[in-house]
């Protein structure tokens, strides 16, 4: 019978890695946070269908938060986590650690640049975040030594930063991108939903439907004019503070000025509903 086996410190899951590893076995590595939805469950259901043995790492990440209350309030959720990853495979292997079992005695990030792409949207707004985010992510690839690691587009940034971690550092491991699955009112799974009232929950269906109309905007007006009305729409909405919309290059992450052809363009957007913040994105081409 496939078990479910849950390891708790990084010596024993290597341990077991070992083996695969050895016999030229491919491993497939889905990093999260717990609060597991169902975009989580897809980066799974995609690991399994491409690797032999699938790592699921849950550990909600103290170095990539740069706002306390954000930390406290995430949602932990392990077991229903459990259950959930089991409806998927009873295959899947799982790292839940404590902080010290990665971090050892300091709980700090090492400070990286990533070409620039850092100092673009989620690096402005959140401080340190990126920083946290390839620490944890460098230190998951070496523990278990993925040859292919899933991420979501619903976070795109953080996708080409991990694209450029595994290219500056030199990682042998294929980042593989996936796309973003939503609630039927298409807003963007994420654990932070949790914490939205049913209310805001059905009102906050109006990010991705701004991003759909600016999508259609862009096919006949310049990235001005679009973010311009994007801003009035959420001027009128008082339940919604918006942080940011960008129109960016999809590789270099920067707003663009001007349209050119063969590139590829993305709208992006960060809106507070209530003090929970939601991300999105959107390709434009
Ligand atoms: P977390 O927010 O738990 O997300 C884990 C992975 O699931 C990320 O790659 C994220 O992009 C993906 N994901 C989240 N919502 C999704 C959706 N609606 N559709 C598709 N994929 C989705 O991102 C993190 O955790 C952390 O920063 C982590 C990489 C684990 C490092 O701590």
């Amino acid at each position: 019978m496939d078990k479910m086996d849950v390891f708790n410190e990084k010596k024993d899951l290597k341990n077991y890695l070992k083996a695969f590893i050895d016999q030229g076995q491919t491993i497939g590595l889905v990093p999260t946070m717990g609060a597991l939805h169902d975009g989580h469950l897809s980066l799974m259901t995609n690991s399994i269908n491409e690797n032999t043995v699938t790592v699921v790492s849950i550990f909600v990440n103290p170095t990539q938060f740069n706002n306390k209350e954000d930390l406290e309030k995430y949602p932990r959720t392990f077991d229903s986590d459990l259950f959930k990853i089991k409806q998927i495979s009873s295959k899947i292997v799982i790292y839940h650690p404590q902080p010290e079992d990665l971090y050892e005695e300091s709980v700090t990030s090492k400070n990286y640049t990533f070409d620039g792409l850092e100092v673009e949207m989620e690096g402005k707004f959140r401080p340190g975040h990126f920083d946290g985010v390839g620490t944890i992510v460098q230190k998951l690839f070496e523990v278990v030594k993925p040859t292919n690691a899933y991420f979501g587009e619903k976070d795109f940034q953080q996708l080409q930063i991990i694209k450029k971690l595994v290219q500056l550092h030199k990682i042998p491991v294929n980042i593989v991108a996936c796309k973003i699955y939503r609630e039927p009112n298409g807003l963007a799974m994420s654990s932070r939903n949790e914490r939205l009232s049913v209310m805001e929950r059905n009102q906050a269906a109006l990010i991705y439907q701004t991003l759909l109309y600016a999508k259609e905007k862009f096919g006949t007006k310049s990235a001005n004019v679009v973010t311009e009305w994007v801003k009035k729409t959420f001027e009128k909405q008082s339940l919604f503070t918006l942080e940011y919309f960008e129109i960016a290059d999809e590789s270099t992450l920067k707003s663009i000025k001007r349209k050119q052809k063969n590139k590829k363009y993305r709208a992006f957007i960060a809106v507070f509903v209530n003090n929970i913040r939601l991300i999105d994105n959107i390709s434009l081409n």
